[in-house]
Formats: structure tokens, sequence, C-alpha cells
């Protein structure tokens, strides 16, 4: 195995043409990479009837199979790998509350790959070498702590390891140690700043300026929400442990304007969910990624049930991608219409009485799916308009969404707080 990665930071400014042959150059080398060290991937090449020297043009990309997270649990837990294990410097793997975990490996190039691109990313998002960054993805299997903490050395911050939870001791490290940025999930972000208020901190004048915001999807909305309540920028960054962990894509802080895809590594691919077929940039779909340059774990074509869609560069001339929708899985239908939590979120945010704190939760009392929004007052807002702030959400929904839903409008710190990914979805239809 030689690996064909070389970190340059000036690819993100290239033109197409340049980022295109390296991306077939890349994208030739790790098919072939996953066709003769993972024996998943020839089995499946072979099904298919395709092999890696088919692939002359991006576009051939087409005809190779999908892979699924079902993969990964088949080959569980390192039959993915097309490494020997000695090459294997680190392992991640999911939660696994939704069955046997995904595990995922990196060589020591794969981990220093990873390093650059995040430190990459936090440039991008506006943080600075000097900076000092708190860190408060969780650590351990879950890539996040890890990822950014590699990252921000690699830009030469100083990194404060916090992991998630300890809310309190949160806040007390961000009131004493002053840090300058702080790399959270956004649900996370809202239950620190809910207890600094409580403590009677005033969350717009803490040291923070600049909050690396990601894991879970979140709205417009919620980002003019975060950035009033703690006066600083909020960045999205994107990522999934199957295709490397957070740093896949990132938002620029000049422009706010959707995540540049760090496309000399990971080539994207908008699908149509149902048929599979390749959409075109502009269209939204379902988001599916080839590694270009993975050594321990090459994914060819993994289906990351996330939906966006793709579009040209702006502050960077790699492609960008649209701020999450929400996933496939989150997707509810409600006698006929789609809707995701983030519309909700989005709507939540527009009444003033209403918090950011909110559940979906779907039941079957009869025959039919009801959807109930249950969602926390302002700490400001009186009891007495509860009914009226549940009246106006729920004729928002009807008339945006187009879809009756019911709304329990209910006190605050009711709900509970998130730790990490928040659960905005709740199916109690399958306990029936
Ligand atoms: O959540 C990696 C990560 C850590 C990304 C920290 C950003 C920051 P997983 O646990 O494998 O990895 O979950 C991946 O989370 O497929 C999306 O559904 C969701 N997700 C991640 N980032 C975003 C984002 C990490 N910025 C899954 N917006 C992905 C929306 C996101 N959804």
């Amino acid at each position: 195995m030689t690996s064909i990665a070389t970190p340059s930071q000036d690819i993100e400014f290239a033109t197409r043409d340049r980022i295109s042959t390296l991306q077939l150059e890349r994208l030739q080398w790790s098919l072939l990479h996953a066709y003769t060290n993972v024996p998943h991937y020839r089995k499946a090449f072979d099904d298919a009837g395709v092999h890696p020297s088919d692939l002359k043009d991006l576009s051939d990309l087409a005809k190779f199979p999908f892979t699924a997270k079902a993969d990964l649990r088949a080959n569980y837990p390192f039959g993915m790998f097309a490494v020997p294990q000695e090459k294997v410097s680190r392992i991640h793997a999911s939660s696994g509350t939704t069955g046997r975990p995904t595990v995922v490996g990196y060589t020591a190039n794969d981990i220093s790959n990873w390093a650059d691109l995040i430190a990459r990313s936090l440039r991008a998002g506006g943080v600075k070498p000097s900076d000092k960054v708190h860190v408060a993805y969780g650590y351990g299997l879950f890539t996040g702590g890890l990822g950014a903490h590699y990252g921000a050395e690699r830009l030469g911050c100083t990194v404060i390891p916090m992991s998630g939870g300890m809310t309190d001791r949160q806040i007390q490290l961000i009131e004493d140690f002053e840090p300058d940025a702080i790399m959270v999930t956004p649900s996370y972000m809202l239950t620190i700043v809910d207890a600094m208020i409580k403590k009677g901190i005033d969350p717009s004048k803490t040291s923070l300026r600049t909050g690396v915001f990601g894991a879970e999807p979140w709205t417009e909305e919620m980002r003019t929400e975060l950035e009033k309540q703690l006066n600083m920028d909020a960045v999205d960054i994107y990522g999934l442990s199957e295709v490397m962990g957070p740093g896949v894509a990132m938002e620029c802080v000049d422009t706010k304007d959707g995540l540049h895809i760090w496309e000399d590594h990971f080539y994207p691919e908008i699908i149509d969910p149902v048929t599979g077929d390749v959409l075109p940039d502009g269209e939204e779909g379902e988001l599916v990624f080839t590694s270009l340059t993975k050594e321990a774990m090459p994914i060819i074509r993994y289906r990351t049930r996330d939906l966006t869609r793709l579009l040209p560069g702006t502050a960077r001339s790699v492609r960008r991608m649209q701020k999450v929708t929400g996933r496939t899985d989150d997707m509810i239908i409600l006698r006929g219409v789609n809707l995701f939590p983030t519309q909700i979120e989005e709507l939540i945010l527009t009444i003033s009485a209403l918090a950011p704190q909110f559940q979906c939760i779907l039941d079957r009392p009869g025959r039919m799916d009801e959807l109930t929004v249950r969602v926390e007052a302002r700490p400001d807002a009186s009891a007495t308009d509860h009914p009226r702030s549940a009246a106006e959400l729920q004729k928002l929904v009807k008339n945006r969404i187009g879809v009756s839903v019911k709304v329990d409008v209910v006190a605050p710190g009711a709900l509970e707080r998130s730790l990490g990914k928040a659960r905005r979805l709740i199916d109690n239809r399958s306990a029936l």
C-alpha cells in the first residue's frame, strides 16, 4: 500500500480543473486499494460487473455499487479494513444503540490527514493558531472529541480537552480559562447557555468569539439565536465516522453560506434516495461520499442518509453542501406530508415566547399518526401566554408545512437537556 495523500492547503483555492484532475487520480487509487485489499469491495464490484480500471472519468463512479451502514455491520468488527492490523493506529466506533457498533480504523497517515483537515476547517471557521479552543465534543470512541483535539493542536491552538457533560465544570472553565473558541454540538451549547443564565452569568459576556457547531442538524434560525445569546460567530462543521469524523466539510466564517467540502479527500455525490440515480448539482437528495486518500478504511459511495444539495464554491473553490435538512431516518411522514425536525425548529424560533428546546413526538392513537411538538416557553414568557404561543405555532406549521400537529408548550427546563446529540424525534408508534 502506497499512500497518495499529500496534505496541501492551496487546493482550497485551486481551479476546478486542478481539483478534478486530482480527484480522478485519487479516485482510481482509492477504488483499486479497496478492491485489492477488502474482500467486501472485491465481491461487490465483481457482482456489479465493474473493475477499478473502468473508472476513466469522475462520472464513471456511478457504475460502482453503494456502501451502506449494513455493510459495515455485516463486516464487524474489522472486515472493512484494507491494511493489516499493525498498520491501524486508531479505532473509533459508533455508539451502537441501534445494533452492532460500526467500527472505523485509521493509519498514522489517515490520522495526520484528519488533523490537517480539522486545522483547515478551524482556520476557515475563523479560529487562529494562537487561540484557546475548548473542546466539548465527547472524547472516546466518538470521533468528535479526539478529531477536534488533534486538529486544533495541528493548527497551533491551545486545546482544552473538556469532553462532553459536567455542565457546571464547562461553565467554570469557560469563565476561568477564557477560551476564544468552543467546539460542541449546538444543542449542548444551548444547555450550557441555559445553565449560565441560571447562575446569573451573562452568556454574551464570555471570552468565546467562535462556536464550531456540528454533529447534528441545526438551522439558520438557530445560528441567529446562538450568535445573539453568545455574541459570537457560529459556524457549521460536518462529518461522519464512516467517512472520517468531523472536518469532512466546513463553513467559512466570511460567508456562512453552507459548508465547503474538502473535495481533495472526499468525493461527494447527491443521489435520489429511492432510485439511487445521481442527481445534478443544485438538486436536493441523499449525500454519498467516496474517500480519496484513506488507507485503513477506504469507503466507496457511502450512503450517509443526510439530505442536502451541492452548490458551487464561494469563499473556497471546492463545492459547498447546503446545511443538512435532516436524515432520511428522521423524516416524519404525516398523512402524506414529509417533514423534518429542523423545519419545526425554524418555525419555533420565529415565535419570541418559545425557546429552542423541543421534541417531536409521534404517536398512533387510532389508525392515523399524530405529531405532538413539545416545546419550552422562554423563561420571561408568562404562563398565561402559553396557549397563545401554542396556537401560533400550530397555525405556522399548518400554513408553512401543510399539516396539522398538536403543540404542547411546557415550562422552561421541563424537557430533557442534550449533553451531546439532541434527540429531537421520539417515535412511540413502534411500541404500539
Ligand atoms: O457526528 C462527527 C462529527 C463530530 C461531526 C463533531 C461534526 C462535529 P457520527 O457520530 O458518525 O459522526 O454522526 C454522523 O451526524 O451523518 C449527520 O447525520 C450528523 N451530522 C454531523 N455533522 C452534522 C452537521 C459525527 N454539521 C452524522 N449538520 C451525520 C447536520 C450533522 N448533521
